[in-house]
């Protein structure tokens, strides 16, 4: 079975996927995690998203992505990029990438050659990836809401978290769409727990 969860930037979604999952004894797969080893690796190498030498680039790199329940990790060669991925240099540059439809393509290859049973977390899970996912979830909630939570995880002010926020939201846009059958579900009065719940009971027994 695979259950897709997207949503807005920081809505919860990594948190959220990983109790799931971990409910339900699967890995949860966390798609923004390859659109963000995209853009640290274009950096590094002097490549702009539109440079059609960017997913050679990749496809020679020796990335390797663990999909666990606990967390998702990624490797280059022995060099973690776990961490290095969540900079705020990263989420500046990440939706210019993310909206390249050979980089998109280049993730989408990635996450179908997983093996189900997983959970499947992003923007575009439900729609695009895994269109006959049996069960389909979309987070959101206020940006306000998003960026405090942030700011706990963050060195960043929670207005600049918020006005960053806002704009990663207009550029994902197009990308970030709920699939029509999805349940969609505001955060903002949940706990972290109570989400998880609401998605373990609307699953289909
Ligand atoms: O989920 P996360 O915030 O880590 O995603 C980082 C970025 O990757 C998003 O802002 C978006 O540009 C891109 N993304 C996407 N489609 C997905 C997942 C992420 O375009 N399924």
């Amino acid at each position: 079975m695979i259950v897709t969860i997207d949503g807005v930037a920081a809505s919860g979604k990594s948190s959220v996927s990983s109790g799931v999952a971990r409910a339900l004894g699967v890995p949860y797969v966390s798609s923004g995690l390859l659109y963000r080893a995209a853009t640290l690796l274009a950096h590094e190498a002097g490549l702009s998203p539109h440079d059609p030498a960017l997913v050679p680039h990749l496809e020679a790199q020796p990335l390797r992505f663990e999909p666990l329940a606990g967390g998702n990790r990624l490797w280059l060669g022995t060099r973690e990029l776990t961490a290095d991925v969540q900079s705020a240099a990263v989420d500046a540059g990440v939706s210019a990438v993310a909206a390249r439809p050979e980089l998109r393509a280049w993730v989408d290859r990635r996450l179908r050659a997983l093996t189900p049973p997983f959970v499947a977390e992003g923007r575009d899970m439900g729609t695009a990836v895994f269109p006959h996912a049996q069960a389909k979830f979309y987070l959101t909630a206020s940006a306000r809401v998003r960026a405090g939570r942030r700011a706990a995880e963050r060195p960043e002010a929670v207005d600049e978290i918020e006005a960053a926020l806002i704009l990663r939201d207009e550029r994902d846009r197009a990308q970030s769409v709920p699939a029509p059958e999805a349940h969609v579900i505001d955060t903002g009065p949940l706990s972290l727990q109570g989400v998880i719940d609401t998605i373990l009971a609307a699953l289909p027994q």
